[in-house]
């Protein structure tokens, strides 16, 4: 897939050839006089008359006619050069490669050096651009009869470059795939359907990642789950005919197994609402229920990749929300794992159900720190809208590591606060120690607290990402469907994790 050179000549033979404009006075300086002589000066012509552009994330492609080697110029607009930051390069390059994407290249060869700047490096633009082009050209295959076949896209880059370093230029582009490629991941699992993506799958895949990267895998049936006295998560699989499934995966990379980070994330295949049921809108796209789980595994992709030197343990509840004779409903009341009792007052509210003993069973896995990832909540959309992840914490140290994580990998995350009046709500129930639904205002935050009254003491940051984790439009980094949102927050947490003084 990639190749690295260090001596570019005008003639080389490519398909096209990509090449980086900053918006500066004096254009085509250095390596770019000679292009431009190729062209008799035209090039500065057309920058003078506007027709090529150094505006941010503008692509202007240039035939050229058999005037220099390649057949192809993809001018990519950088705008002012100490106003590209390595997000804003990944976003052009994202925009850039949906259009060679669209115009179906397959070979590229890219001068490397004309993206740099002060603050961007070789290995900083290798990086952007393979993450980029993973996550930009990304497509679900579906289920169509009639050809569905990948699109053509580059499949061959050939990179100029200065740096002598070869191996280093090509582990940062190994590494930028390696998050592209988690994130693509997720994106899958959410994108299959309901009656093709069960709770059971779900753990085969989980599976078959540990046996890829050497985790420990422990997948919990129905009778353990029974076992531990997981009663909340029991309660939302009682109207399934499908098995439920708690997934627990492990990678340690330390020699001892302490400062655990416990990755939490909701595994619903389908949820139907329950009893509490959903309007026949509302329940139309609830396949995307799993987004947290699915996060947590690309995650833990991207983790087996990098091997960062840090303890981690995934934990997945898996399993639908669906009715029938047996399902639970609203009224009962359920004891969870913890031994806490739950009044359920809408079994819609089946998310904070199944994440109680999954946190609880992350914690007797040894997890000291937790980050629980889940579309939780509709209100969580009023609140935020579609483009922002909501947060919530029990600890502001650990949620600044979260929120680093998040701003590298330009997937915004806003806290909502958490405040004794909210948690009172959910301890409001006459008959049992909690209840699942304390009202509609703010039930983002009643969510979280809920989870919250889990977590207890342990440091723990909530990220809601029912908005988030499916996009209605393209996006210079995706297709419309699933975002896999928060994967790469996650591997980027877990890789740059502090331990936190007690
Ligand atoms: N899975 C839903 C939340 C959701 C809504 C995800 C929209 C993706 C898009 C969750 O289980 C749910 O039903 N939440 C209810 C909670 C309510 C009953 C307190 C909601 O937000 O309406
Ligand atoms: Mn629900
Ligand atoms: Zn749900």
């Amino acid at each position: 897939m990639f190749k690295i050179e260090n001596h570019f000549q005008l003639s080389k033979q490519h398909e096209s050839i990509i090449i980086g404009l900053f918006d500066k006075p004096e254009k085509f300086g250095g390596d770019l006089a000679q292009l431009d002589e190729s062209f008799s000066g035209q090039l500065t012509e057309l920058v003078k008359s506007g027709d090529l552009s150094a505006k941010f994330k503008n692509i202007n492609k240039l035939h050229t006619l058999g005037k220099i080697g390649a057949k192809r110029i993809y001018f990519v607009g950088l705008g002012k050069e100490k106003d590209l930051t390595f997000e804003k390069l990944r976003d052009a390059f994202g925009k850039l490669f949906k259009q060679m994407k669209a115009a179906k290249i397959e070979e590229a060869a890219i001068l490397l050096g004309s993206f740099l700047s002060e603050k961007i490096d070789s290995l900083d633009a290798a990086h952007a651009l393979s993450e980029a082009f993973t996550l930009a050209t990304y497509q679900f295959e579906g289920y169509k009869q009639k050809s569905n076949e990948p699109e053509k896209t580059v499949n061959s880059f050939t990179i100029y470059t200065d740096s002598t370093d070869k191996e280093e230029i090509l582990a940062a582009l190994e590494v930028g795939q390696a998050f592209g490629n988690g994130v693509n991941s997720a994106r899958t699992l959410v994108n299959i359907p309901g009656n093709l993506l069960t709770a059971t799958d779900i753990a085969n895949y989980a599976s078959s990642i540990a046996a890829q990267y050497g985790f420990e895998a422990e997948i919990l049936e129905k009778e353990e789950i029974q076992k531990l006295g997981m009663g909340a998560f029991l309660a939302v699989n009682q109207g399934s005919s499908e098995p439920p499934k708690m997934i627990v995966l492990k990678y340690q990379g330390k020699e001892q197994w302490n400062d655990v980070i416990g990755l939490v994330g909701k595994g619903i295949t389908f949820d139907t609402g329950g009893y509490s049921i959903k309007t026949k809108t509302g329940i139309v796209g609830m396949k995307t229920d799993m987004g947290g789980a699915a996060a947590v595994l690309g995650a833990m992709q991207i983790i087996g990749e990098l091997k960062p030197e840090q303890n981690v343990v995934a934990v997945i509840p898996s399993t639908d929300n669906m009715i029938s004779g047996s399902a639970f409903k609203p009224d009962d009341v359920i004891t969870s794992m913890s031994g806490k009792t739950i009044e359920v007052l809408n079994t819609d509210a089946e998310g904070r159900l199944v994440l109680a003993d999954a946190v609880t069973y992350a914690k007797h896995h040894g997890a000291e720190y937790l980050v629980d990832v889940a579309t939780l909540t509709g209100g969580v959309i009023t609140a935020l809208g579609l483009y922002t992840t909501g947060a919530m914490t029990n600890n502001e140290r650990l949620y600044e590591q979260v929120l680093e994580a998040s701003m590298e990998a330009s997937e915004p995350i806003w806290q909502l606060p958490l405040f004794e009046r909210d948690k009172e709500r959910v301890r409001s129930s006459k008959i049992a120690d909690l209840n699942n639904s304390p009202g509609r205002e703010g039930h983002a935050i009643v969510a979280g607290a809920f989870i919250g009254e889990f977590a207890e003491n342990t440091p723990w940051v909530h990220l809601d990402i029912a908005g988030t984790a499916t996009s209605a439009k393209d996006y210079d980094l995706g297709p419309a469907g699933a975002t896999g949102v928060m994967t790469r927050t996650l591997a980027l947490f877990v890789e740059q994790f502090e331990p936190i003084e007690k």
